[in-house]
């Protein structure tokens, strides 16, 4: 059987970067797609590239706002391997000010797709509501992304289209 191909995108901190560790280590036949606005101020994620095996993570830039760069980066995963295992949207636009969600057009019916709430995670998007967190239910990233992957791994039919919380709830929209 083919590696498995994961996409993050939002991959330059925060979640998205956690979720490129925690399956660069727990998956190590995967190959890694990562994605985000600005791949040369990416350091982390560049490091973090670098320490794999040659062709293991392709960085790609891609602002989820842009269509033209959702198509380039859909054709280049299609062009280099053909498959896509898990995708990943962890791009951070909480603010009202921000614009767009990462289409879901073109997916086929075999696909699984959820909503997944990480809790309040200490990143750079949580610093402005930190106040009103209780103590003790601040996220390390890396605590998030481990709870969030086993509710992947346990992913069925059934569940698809719905919206759960970290801690497997399901959430109502
Ligand atoms: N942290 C929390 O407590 C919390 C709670 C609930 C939900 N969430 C959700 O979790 C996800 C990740 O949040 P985070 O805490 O990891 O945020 P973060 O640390 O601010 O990281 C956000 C990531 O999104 C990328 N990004 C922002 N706008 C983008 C765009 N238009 N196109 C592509 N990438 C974009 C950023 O990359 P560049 O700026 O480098 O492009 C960065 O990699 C978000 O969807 C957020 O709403 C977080």
């Amino acid at each position: 059987m083919a590696a498995p191909v994961a996409l993050i995108q939002g991959a330059s901190r925060g979640l998205g970067l956690q979720f490129c560790r925690h399956i660069l280590k727990s998956r190590p036949a995967a190959f890694l797609v990562a994605t985000c606005r600005n791949p040369e101020a990416a350091a982390e994620l560049r490091d973090l590239a670098a320490g794999q095996r040659p062709g293991r993570v392709t960085v790609l830039r891609m602002d989820v706002t842009r269509e033209e760069q959702v198509r380039a980066a859909a054709d280049r995963v299609a062009e280099a391997f053909g498959r896509l295992d898990l995708l990943v949207n962890s791009a951070g636009m909480l603010h009202p000010s921000g614009r767009g969600e990462t289409r879901l057009s073109d997916v086929s019916a075999q696909v699984l797709c959820v909503a997944l709430h990480p809790g309040t995670v200490d990143t750079a998007l949580s610093r402005p509501y930190r106040r009103s967190v209780p103590s003790g239910r601040l996220f390390g990233a890396e605590r998030s992304v481990e709870l969030l992957m086993s509710l992947v791994d346990a992913l069925d039919a059934q569940k698809s289209g719905r919206a759960f919380s970290w801690d497997g709830a399901e959430l109502p929209w």
